[in-house]
């Protein structure tokens, strides 16, 4: 089965809808992060930056004008689960194996554990992991890193580097 891409799965339109909510530029970089860390880590580079590229695509509601209350916004969050769930139903549109489809989705629904009555610490797969230690190196304080822009064409440019490196370093279908 020929591997579903991050440029594909950036230009899907349910992407575009979801990724403009918590910003192109953060996703890009933190799927660029999770690329260093998975080849450190040994997990699968291709999982990895999938994860990392939907890891907020459950946010909503991501006001720019700075009306927003952000600590508001956070008490009420639940952007992982409607993530993992979106992150899942994308995939599957996009003809993705299902397992790493379901892989994508609990790596996005255990990015954080700040919506949860409990600390995950060790509990992580390498991989969630990676994803998570991927987001925390581009997260600013009060969620300025959702701010920061990143042209489309940019965010392409950046992901058809990746696309090759994975291809190049280690792609495998059975992940
Ligand atoms: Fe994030």
């Amino acid at each position: 089965m020929a591997r579903v891409t991050l440029v594909e799965v950036f230009n899907h339109r349910i992407t575009q809808k979801y990724l403009q909510r918590s910003g192109i530029h953060h996703a890009v970089t933190v799927a660029e992060n999770a690329l260093q860390l998975a080849v450190k880590a040994d997990v699968s580079q291709d999982l990895a930056t999938k994860s990392a590229l939907l890891h907020d695509m459950g946010h909503y509601e991501w006001y720019r004008d700075g009306k927003w209350d952000y600590e508001e916004y956070r008490k009420h969050d639940i952007h992982a689960i409607k993530g993992a769930e979106r992150a899942h139903k994308l995939l599957i549109r996009l003809g993705e194996d299902r397992l790493v489809a379901k892989k994508v989705s609990l790596a996005v629904l255990l990015h954080t554990d700040s919506y949860l009555p409990f600390e995950l610490n060790d509990k992580r797969t390498d991989l969630q992991d990676v994803v998570a230690e991927a987001d925390a190196l581009d997260e600013q304080p009060g969620g300025k890193h959702h701010y920061k822009e990143m042209d489309p064409s940019e965010a392409v440019r950046r992901l058809h580097v990746l696309d090759a490196e994975i291809g190049r370093i280690s792609y495998k279908a059975d992940h």
